[in-house]
């Protein structure tokens, strides 16, 4: 399994993002909040733009967003993005997004919260190239995994087994949820990561 560091919750993002780009994890998840779709704000723009260029390794962009576009827009000729994904649940024309999203040269990706309908994904499938799975309700870092997550994935599994689909999960994953989510090709890890005295040891502890 995939790793990516969700900088959320670090103190200094700069510094973490520094501190983990030696190791062999697989991207930095960039997680970017509007105070509309989620109540907490996090990373403008700008602050966007100067730490995407701190590593060169890849970003998997988490817009929890109600207009993606806008913000879009303003990170996109930063090259070391490969994914950008927006959540099902917003009120806009997904189709027309996740079509943006690739027209502009990256992956996109759809990301469901755990109450969520799964049906609600069925009409996208043959448009994304990642499905983020939320463990946790989106919003804060820090939370404990929701373990009704791991019935979840298997239907998920099944929902997309014909389909050339990355999943993705993200929430409360440690050195012991991650054994919940062998589903997953790529696990967003933050605070197991970041809140710890030794993020490298941890993300060995992972791998
Ligand atoms: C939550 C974010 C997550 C979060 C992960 O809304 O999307 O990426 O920061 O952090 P932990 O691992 O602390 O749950
Ligand atoms: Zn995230």
């Amino acid at each position: 399994m995939k790793l990516s560091v969700s900088i959320l919750n670090s103190e200094d993002k700069n510094k973490m993002i520094k501190k983990i780009s030696n190791t062999n994890i697989s991207y930095i998840h960039m997680d970017v909040m509007d105070g509309i779709f989620v109540s907490q704000k996090s990373l403008s723009f700008n602050e966007f733009n100067n730490l995407a260029k701190v590593s060169n390794k890849k970003l998997d962009v988490h817009l929890m967003v109600e207009d993606p576009i806008s913000y879009i827009e303003k990170i996109r000729y930063n090259h070391n993005i490969e994914y950008i994904t927006i959540h099902v649940e917003i009120d806009k024309d997904i189709k027309y997004i996740l079509q943006k999203i690739k027209d502009y040269g990256f992956k996109a990706g759809l990301s469901i919260k755990p109450n969520t309908d799964l049906n609600i994904i069925k009409e996208y499938l043959d448009y994304i190239d990642l499905l983020l799975v939320m463990t946790v309700e989106p919003g804060l870092g820090g939370q404990t995994f929701i373990s009704e997550s791991e019935e979840r994935l298997i239907k998920i599994k099944q929902l997309i087994k014909n389909y050339n689909i990355v999943l993705e999960v993200d929430g409360g994953i440690n050195n012991e949820t991650i054994n919940m989510v062998s589903q997953a090709d790529i696990a967003v890890v933050g605070s197991y990561i970041t809140k710890s005295d030794n993020p490298i040891a941890r993300i060995n502890s992972l791998v």
